[in-house]
């Protein structure tokens, strides 16, 4: 996986559904200030909509982050548009609406690497014509093979992704209330993922020591506290989603 940013210094700072401290989530105003913060990646959410259009959102219903109800798959893309997706944010971001993945594709291109997370309400065993193979299409249309890692909880959708193109960037998406005593390193093995994405709580440092024998890449999510940052980043990550990729940025220059 490629960063537009030409960083070499193997870790990533990555706008957790943007800059959604400061922006609505998932929204372009929050992608466009990720950008301009110093993110190098943008992780975002994609559901599909009922005419089967990739759709940037994070719960599988309308009610937290819209002004709409009801899910998210009930609606067409049409209907979709004509929601607002940042007056739950504050009246200052009314206007928002709800983005295409291809209009982030658009957006992207040339400028700032995509952590696409594939929502597993939108899985299914049918991947063909699925939202897999979908947001594929898409990623290749703008030619973005090499600056998408794309996730998922649901481990179906790894499977699908290489299916599709066993040469994309893929990162097994591990669920905080998971619970196993298997190592990452077993994990990304048994489903041939490229990352292991987890909560910075559960990165132990006998996790740390297992994905850097394994050279597995890893990166944690929510890191918003500048001294959880330095921890991380002191223990090995790849990368941090972060919901405040300004105060990222401050604290990697000043490491
Ligand atoms: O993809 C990292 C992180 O965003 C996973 O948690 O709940 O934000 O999808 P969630």
């Amino acid at each position: 996986m490629k960063l537009y940013s030409g960083s070499e210094d193997n870790f990533v700072i990555i706008g957790h559904r943007g800059a959604s401290a400061y922006y609505p989530e998932n929204t372009m105003a929050a992608f466009r200030a990720a950008y301009e913060m110093g993110a190098e990646m943008i992780e975002l959410d994609i559901l599909l909509s009922k005419d089967s259009v990739p759709v940037v959102i994070h719960d599988e219903t309308l009610d937290r982050t819209t002004n709409g109800t009801g899910l998210v798959a009930d609606y067409t893309l049409t209907e979709l548009r004509k929601l607002d997706a940042g007056l739950w944010f504050g009246r200052e971001h009314a206007g928002e609406h709800i983005p295409t993945l291809e209009e982030v594709l658009q957006f992207a291109k040339g400028k700032i690497a995509l952590n696409i997370e594939i929502k597993t309400e939108a899985v299914t065993d049918d991947y063909l014509e699925g939202i897999e193979e979908k947001a594929l299409n898409l990623v290749k249309k703008y030619e973005m093979e090499d600056y998408v890692l794309y996730s998922s909880f649901d481990y179906r959708a790894i499977s699908h992704l290489k299916q599709l193109d066993v040469d994309i960037s893929v990162a097994l998406l591990y669920e905080k209330k998971q619970s196993t005593r298997r190592l990452p390193s077993e994990l990304v093995e048994d489903y041939t993922a490229d990352a292991f994405n987890c909560s910075r709580r559960q990165f132990t440092k006998r996790w740390a020591e297992d994905t850097q024998r394994h050279n597995i890449p890893v990166f944690v999510y929510t890191v918003n506290k500048e001294r959880q940052m330095e921890k991380m980043i002191k223990r090995g990550v790849s990368g941090i989603f972060s919901d405040k990729p300004d105060l990222l940025r401050r604290v990697v220059d000043n490491m």
